[in-house]
């Protein structure tokens, strides 16, 4: 078989760190793959207005997989500051590459596994009955909604009249306008459910109130399940609800699906559940087979200036691994998260955060390992 090629997107901040280090974990394991480089974040935004360019478009087009790290996007004012000079005339107008890659590629289904690890010092821990300290083993996936509703950018702080005219025909366009959810974030939910067996998917929304998007995307569930899985449970929570339940019994859910804004919300609910945005990784991907892959957080500005990065390089890891599940490489995948959850059950290599530590510039002097020395104790045990 001929060498995989894996377009890489460091993007900003400790974006880069974490993929550098989930790279030589990747050579570690076997997995053979050629990479290329592509540009994309604030340093092309303010070099040359765009902070996703063309060539980079044309990259993923062209291999189709992608490893992202982060990228730092900032508000309207300061993002026009920030532009080189030359390029202040343009009328340009800053917008996320992320949520750009996303739109172009139709990257519309995003998967967010949040799994806790035997061991992991974050863990979440409750009071159970009599007393006793519980320690709820969370094994969630939470299928995202990842290109409509609020976050698709259709938006005005000043309508032209026509549009304006337009959103006043609806009685209640104040409140309550968009697209309608397809059905395509359901079924991938109901066929992860099926393949890694898990009893049910929850539909959490909010279709009393939202009544004609959630409404309707209840219905569609309700349908899908009956006719196509009926093994797997259907359950229905509304969002807020769902993040109280989250806390008092995250044990008991397995898939869970929402639309783009809830399903933002809910993972990373549940991402703090399992050890917050160190662990918590992503895959976005199209039905087309484009596909990147993610940690949940951003580039932490904070301590993307250290000499050593400090920061936990275990939630891109797990995005790879999710990557090698996509393209079929499970058995080096399993070796990683074998190797992941050896090193967090030791507990003796742990990141800043794992310790509970501000993320100070001298955390690795007091005793945690930084992002090198966290990748390296992963790659000595696989
Ligand atoms: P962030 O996720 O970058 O950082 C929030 C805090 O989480 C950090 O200060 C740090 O304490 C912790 N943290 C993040 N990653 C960590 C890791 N790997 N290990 C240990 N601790 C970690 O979010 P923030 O500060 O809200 O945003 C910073 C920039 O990132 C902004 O410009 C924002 O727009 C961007 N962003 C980009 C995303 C993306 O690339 N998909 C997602 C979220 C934010
Ligand atoms: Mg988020």
């Amino acid at each position: 078989m001929s060498k995989r090629t894996i377009v890489t997107l460091p993007g900003d901040g400790i974006g880069k760190a974490v993929l550098d280090e989930t790279l030589k974990v990747l050579n570690a394991a076997g997995f053979d793959a050629e990479y290329v480089e592509g540009d994309i974040g604030w340093e092309f935004w303010k070099s040359e207005g765009n902070p996703l360019p063309q060539r980079t478009i044309d990259l993923l087009e062209k291999h189709k997989i992608a490893l992202f790290g982060a990228i730092t996007s900032k508000p309207k004012d300061e993002a026009f500051e920030e532009l080189a000079p030359e390029l202040k005339e343009k009328n340009l107008i800053y917008s996320s590459p992320i949520v750009g890659l996303r739109q172009h590629f139709g990257l519309e289904i995003c998967a967010r596994p949040c799994k806790t690890y035997t061991g992991n010092p974050l863990n979440f821990i409750r009071r159970g009955i009599g007393d006793a300290v519980e320690e709820p083993e969370v094994d969630v996936v939470i299928f995202r909604q990842n290109t409509e509703g609020l976050y698709g950018g259709v938006e005005w702080s000043n309508p032209d009249d026509k549009v304006y005219d337009a959103l006043m025909s609806h009685p209640k366009f104040k409140k309550n306008f968009g697209k309608v959810p397809n059905e395509k974030i359901l079924r991938a939910a109901f066929d992860y459910a099926k393949k890694y067996a898990y009893k049910s998917v929850t539909l959490a929304e909010k279709p009393n109130v939202i009544r004609e998007t959630s409404g309707m995307m209840y219905k569609m569930a309700l349908q899908m399940q009956k006719n196509d899985y009926p093994e797997i449970e259907l359950w229905n929570t509304n969002i807020d609800a769902q993040m109280m339940w989250l806390t008092k019994n995250p044990e008991n859910y397995g898939v869970i699906v929402a639309g783009n804004m809830f399903g933002d919300i809910v993972s990373d609910g549940f991402a703090g559940l399992i050890g917050g945005l160190g662990f918590a990784c992503s895959a976005q991907w199209s039905l087309d087979g484009v596909a990147v892959f993610e940690p949940t957080h951003g580039s932490a500005p904070k301590y993307a200036d250290y000499e050593t990065s400090i920061v936990n390089p275990i939630a891109m890891i797990e995005s790879a691994c999710m990557m090698l599940d996509f393209i079929e490489e499970k058995a080096i995948a399993d070796k990683i998260r074998k190797a992941v959850a050896e090193v967090i059950t030791e507990g003796k290599v742990r990141t800043y955060d794992m310790m509970k530590m501000r993320g100070t510039a001298d955390v690795v002097k007091k005793g945690a390992a930084s992002t090198k020395e966290m990748a390296e104790a992963i790659i000595a045990k696989l």
